[in-house]
């Protein structure tokens, strides 16, 4: 029998700014998911990445079931009650539309859902970051999928010999889903040539070329094509299948150590680094760094173990140490250049008024 990992995440309202979701309204999320999932979903786990409040949940109903995308889309609408009761700050932000319509694909909360065969043992990863949007993952899984300074076993095991399989999508065309796919190692410079633009080119899943398999499923949607104007940056969420044919745990979490600038940080307006964060952390400087974490599972029997938390050791203390660096070097230009994001990626309109009303004040010397 078939298993499928969903994730539906969204911010529904936090504590103090867009730092966290309080206690009380996890809890509360928490609850309705027990309450209203049985019988539908065999197992589930709820956590935070900054203000955003994800939802993993295990079953048997495939991809795009209905059933499990309402009972996401009514514990968020649930909770969001719960946050204007509390008056948490931009309590139901991500609930972009009023009634449901069968899938919370394109309705604000961010999705990444797989669909596979168990194995005999299937552990899997699942990041969450915030404050940023889904093209931070491109390069990380361009390096763990495609690059054997990053993935050794591109190399040496026999069973990823054959490469990778990107589906890639153009997330500016919002008429519908607009994919190139792409096979690495043969098309190596295009694949790079569409991810150096992380706002517009995203990588949503990646399959083995030896079996067919997926292993990769990240949350593509963006909340400004959605709104038709920006309500906050997107979050993305994702989910990668690891060891055996896929590259090993480590090999998805080397390409972290780099840091990489994205976009987001304050107002979704800026670049800065990507730290990689403990499991349930808050975002902090700048309402940031922009932050991604990561919960290693394996999955049996439609059953969770428990999650081990794969950021939460000595090691990363030193990157975050040098992302740390990373953020403060890249702030200290303020909004100048590089720091800040450009026009078609600014999330405040403020901006735009204010340099119409400028462009109006210039005169051309004669
Ligand atoms: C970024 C983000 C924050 C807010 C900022 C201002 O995605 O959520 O950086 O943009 O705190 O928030 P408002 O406009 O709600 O006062
Ligand atoms: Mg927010
Ligand atoms: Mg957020």
């Amino acid at each position: 029998m078939r298993t499928t990992l969903s994730i539906i995440k969204a911010d529904i309202g936090s504590v103090g700014g867009h730092i966290k979701p309080s206690r009380q309204l996890l809890q509360g999320v928490r609850e309705f998911v027990d309450n209203n999932g049985k019988g539908l979903i065999d197992d589930f786990c709820i956590s935070y990445t900054g203000d955003d409040i994800a939802l993993l949940f295990v079953h048997r109903k495939g991809t795009g079931n209905e059933d499990v995308h309402k009972l996401a889309w009514d514990a968020f609408l649930d909770g969001t009650k719960m946050a204007k009761e509390q008056g948490l700050y931009g309590a139901g932000q991500d609930l972009l539309k009023d009634a449901f319509s069968g899938n919370v694909k394109g309705m604000g909360p961010a999705v990444a859902e797989i669909e596979f065969e168990e194995r005999p043992n299937e552990p899997f990863l699942f990041f969450a970051a915030d404050k940023t949007d889904p093209g931070a993952y491109n390069l990380p899984l361009f390096l763990a999928f495609a690059d054997p300074m990053f993935c050794p076993g591109l190399m040496l095991s026999p069973k990823m010999g054959k490469g990778f399989k990107f589906n890639i999508m153009d997330v500016e065309y919002t008429e519908g889903d607009r994919i190139i796919e792409l096979n690495a190692p043969e098309d190596l410079y295009d694949i790079a040539s569409l991810l150096r633009d992380n706002e517009r080119f995203v990588i949503e899943n990646i399959y083995s070329r030896e079996t067919g398999e997926i292993a990769v499923s990240v949350s593509t949607s963006r909340l400004h094509n959605i709104a038709g104007k920006y309500t906050g940056k997107d979050d993305p969420v994702m989910l990668v299948r690891v060891q055996g044919n896929f590259p090993a745990t480590g090999e998805v979490l080397a390409p972290y150590t780099i840091g990489h600038y994205v976009a987001g940080f304050m107002r979704g307006s800026h670049v800065g680094p990507l730290m990689p964060v403990k499991i349930n952390s808050p975002v902090s400087y700048f309402d940031g760094p922009p932050v991604v974490s990561c919960h290693a599972f394996c999955v049996h029997e439609c059953k969770l173990t428990e999650p081990v938390d794969a950021f939460d050791h000595p090691f990363w203390d030193y990157v975050r140490d040098k992302v740390t660096g990373k953020a403060i070097e890249m702030r200290e230009q303020g909004f100048s250049g590089a720091a800040m994001l450009p026009y078609s990626e600014l999330e405040y309109g403020g901006i735009v008024e204010r340099m119409k009303k400028l462009d109006r004040q210039f005169k051309i010397r004669t």
